[in-house]
């Protein structure tokens, strides 16, 4: 009997996150299927690929003989699920593995013709790092490796501001580029070019980017809107009045905000003038270090975002980023009450707005 494996998804784009996860599955099974999912055109808030290109994805990667490419999901675009898939794939001489995402494991329950699909297949539970909650489900067995903490959302954001090559094969990589895919975000690697900003900025502009993808997803908010948001949210740091009056840009009235702050307004005012985004996007933005008391969900994710990405380090940073797998308000509260007491700590200059936005939050001084 062979140990056969199913692996679905979308691979929009494959990334090495995946290709990882395929070689590993590889070591342990006799039999690798790969399945890409239909993604149906109308569902998508970013543009899909097309099924051709998916597959043309998978197929330039070299994976080891025992990796089979499949267009079966593809094939039946429509709606598919799981149960199907397994049923195509069950025979005699196969022992059939579905492999699932950790996370998965609470809902399977719920899965289309889940009793049936249980006695079809074992579930492959694949952890990603930094989530070791394997417990003992009946008909799951949990993978010995974990998967990388990598998605796809990530991955556009990277290809838009020259990061991508370090997140896809070389294959991938080509393909992506000959049909111009995924970019949506192109247009801010350009921005940064314009507005001078440095390597290090990018870079934390990059890391803020992810952490907030992981928490629009958390928060249920617009990835796209907060991926923009944020690549794009110190675009105003090293501008000048003189660059923005240069450039016919609207110079912001900045009141009595500290030099520190300003950029915000900087930025904001480039999103709005030269790149005509969003009234929300504008804001967040704009809000980025002051915050606001009407700030919206996308607000409230850049900032923190900003404040908690990996690069930050500072005493009781950890504590925000415990809050804010849990409850983004609560996370907010502690972030503005942070920056209140720094500010205070070094008899600095606390913008009423954002002792305002503290206490409408509930945050007590
Ligand atoms: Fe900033
Ligand atoms: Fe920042």
């Amino acid at each position: 009997m062979k140990r056969t494996v199913i692996f679905g998804g979308s691979f929009d784009p494959l990334h090495i996150g995946h290709e990882n996860i395929i070689r590993n599955l590889a070591d342990r099974f006799d039999e690798v299927i790969v399945v890409p999912t239909y993604v149906s055109p109308f569902k998508q808030a970013e543009k899909a690929a097309s099924p051709e290109l998916r597959l043309a994805m998978l197929r330039s990667a070299n994976f080891p003989d025992n990796v089979i490419i499949s267009d079966y999901e593809i094939g039946n675009s429509g709606c598919s699920y799981s149960i199907n898939t397994v049923m195509n794939f069950a025979s005699e001489d196969r022992k059939l593995y579905f492999a699932v995402g950790g996370e998965a494991v609470r809902t399977l329950d719920k899965w289309y013709q889940a009793e049936k699909l249980k006695r079809m297949c074992v579930f492959y539970a694949i952890l990603r790092p930094g989530y070791d909650k394997r417990r003992d489900v009946e008909n799951v067995e949990w993978a010995d490796f974990c998967g990388d903490d990598i998605s796809s959302s990530e991955v556009k954001a990277a290809l838009g501001i020259g990061y991508g090559k370090s997140l896809v094969s070389p294959g991938v990589y080509k393909i992506i580029e000959e049909n111009g895919l995924y970019d949506g975000y192109n247009f801010v690697g350009k921005a940064y070019e314009r507005f001078g900003m440095k390597p290090q900025r990018i870079e934390h502009s990059f890391n803020a980017t992810i952490e907030g993808i992981k928490l629009a997803k958390r928060y249920d908010a617009n990835i796209k809107d907060v991926t923009v948001a944020l690549l794009m949210h110190d675009i105003g740091k090293y501008v000048t009045v003189d660059m923005l009056k240069d450039m016919k840009i609207p110079v912001p009235d900045c009141g009595n905000l500290p030099e520190e702050c300003r950029h915000a307004e900087y930025g904001a005012a480039i999103c709005k003038y030269v790149y005509n985004l969003s009234d929300e996007i504008v804001n967040a933005v704009k809000y980025h270090t002051t915050c606001c008391p009407s700030m919206d969900k996308l607000t409230k994710i850049v900032a923190l975002a900003d404040f908690i990405e990996p690069g930050r380090k500072f005493d009781g940073v950890e504590k925000i980023r415990e809050a804010a797998k849990n409850n983004l308000d609560e996370a907010v509260v502690m972030m503005l009450k942070s920056t209140i007491d720094y500010l205070r700590a070094q008899n600095k200059y606390v913008a009423p707005i954002t002792i305002e936005t503290y206490r409408k939050l509930g945050g007590k001084l």
